[in-house]
């Protein structure tokens, strides 16, 4: 029969890798947890409009890259291609803004989907971890959410990891900037390609985006978004650069950053890590401020910010850097039945393990030899062996080898978890 493969641009997560995104994960919602931010779980599936409207018309996302298709019902939808617009929705549908404390603090985790070109950290299918802070307008909630972000990657044990900052500034400021760059583009967007020529009608700031290597050169001197802020955008940036300084948070500005989707304003912001072996992944994570998301989607002016990583590549960089090498997975007990008649007790034994005594247990369902079984527990990085045979189940008692000190002694069935309880307590000592 033929073999079926995964699809071009997804990929499968198991062994030691699986435990990789469990710990990246688990550190990523305990941060934020730490934050005070709660977990929400929005459907992958949603309304194209809430992508077109949410996430704008001009972004390459919306272009080129969804997986947007008919049900048979004849709705068309849309997998995610990232989280914040359904969170917006959420928020919007179930006017969570009119019955909660502001700002709403959200964290969430998940496969999103985007239809590009599969290369180096570019997945078609790949995870998300983020977090959105709705309702305040303060700088100090971008701080905040930039903190977090930050001390999620500190804490997996990423150094010298490049936050570059920038501001789009408020309506004002970015109406002024759009009118400067198409004025400056007008002379050269004939000779530029088809994307940009569709960017400049519908939203000359996506042309900064641009990756033809031709239209990088032009781009290069195109205006800055520095040299249009209103005050109000100029004083709010000061704010939050004196901010980072303050709380050690390493930053450069990039005044060529404009992020890829429509909604953000005032400040953007992208973590960069190269691995030690030079890699560069891209951005392992971004995000910014949007002040006008939730109208779009029906609802009242709450601005919002937040951010979102990559998990794949915060993985790779992990994995690269060695960071992971700590997390190996530990087994408490593997059970050791000499003979066919010794599965049935074993069993006992592994539930009254776990079920009583919270222990991680494991058994051998294999009629093999003993020294398969020590191999096969130390592949597990068990602590301790039990062993049964005929004699251990006529007495109630098992074999139990401490596999460090290669020590064994027999206990019996009834003191079993009290001896390992007394092993695990000195040991935390
Ligand atoms: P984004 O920059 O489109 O922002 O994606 C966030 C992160 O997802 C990127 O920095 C990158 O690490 C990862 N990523 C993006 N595309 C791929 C891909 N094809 N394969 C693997 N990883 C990828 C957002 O999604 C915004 N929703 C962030 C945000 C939250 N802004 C405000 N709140």
């Amino acid at each position: 029969m033929e073999i079926i493969n995964n699809v071009k641009g997804t990929h499968d997560i198991f062994g030691d890798e699986t435990d990789a995104y469990d710990y990246v994960e688990s550190m990523m919602k305990s941060i934020a947890e730490i934050y005070a931010f709660n977990g929400v779980r929005p459907p992958v599936l949603e309304s194209e409009k809430v992508f077109s409207r949410g996430v704008g018309e001009s972004s390459d996302i919306v272009r080129k890259e969804m997986y947007t298709f008919l049900d048979k019902g004849g709705r068309m939808l849309t997998l995610r291609p990232e989280f914040t617009a359904g969170i917006m929705r959420m928020v919007v549908q179930n006017k969570l803004y009119a019955t909660n404390e502001l700002p709403l603090k959200f964290y969430y985790l998940g496969p999103v989907f985007r239809y590009e070109r599969p290369q180096l950290g570019r997945y078609r299918q790949f995870n998300q971890f983020g977090v959105e802070s709705i309702g305040n307008n303060s700088p100090y909630s971008d701080i905040e959410t930039i903190a977090l972000a930050y001390t999620i990657l500190c804490s997996l044990g990423l150094e010298g990891v490049t936050l570059k900052v920038n501001t789009l500034g408020d309506d004002e400021s970015r109406d002024n900037y759009r009118k400067a760059l198409k004025e400056f583009f007008a002379k050269h967007i004939d000779h530029m390609c088809e994307d940009c020529k569709q960017r400049y009608e519908l939203n000359p700031l996506r042309i900064l985006d641009c990756k033809v290597p031709e239209d990088q050169e032009i781009v290069k001197g195109a205006p800055k978004i520095s040299d249009y802020l209103s005050e109000a955008s100029k004083a709010r940036f000061i704010q939050i650069k004196d901010a980072l300084e303050v709380l050690n948070i390493p930053y450069e500005v990039d005044d060529g950053l404009v992020r890829g989707l429509d909604y953000y304003s005032e400040t953007v912001f992208e973590f960069h890590y190269k691995s030690k072996a030079g890699v560069d992944y891209g951005a392992i994570g971004a995000g910014g401020h949007y002040g006008k998301l939730m109208q779009e989607l029906g609802g009242p002016e709450l601005p919002g910010v937040g951010f979102s990583f990559g998990i794949e590549r915060v993985v790779s960089v992990l994995k690269d850097d060695n960071l992971l090498k700590d997390i190996k997975k530990e087994l408490d007990v593997y059970i050791m039945p000499l003979s066919e008649e010794a599965m049935l007790y074993s069993q006992e034994v592994a539930v009254l393990l776990r079920n009583s005594g919270g222990y991680k247990v494991d058994m051998c369902f294999d009629k093999t030899k003993l020294g398969n079984m020590f191999k096969r527990a130390g592949n597990k990085n068990a602590k301790f062996a039990v062993i049964i045979g005929e004699d251990e189940i006529n007495k109630d008692s098992v074999i139990l080898k401490d596999l460090a000190k290669q020590e064994q002694e027999e206990v019996k069935v009834d003191k079993l978890i009290e001896k390992l309880d007394k092993y695990f307590d000195s040991e935390e000592e």
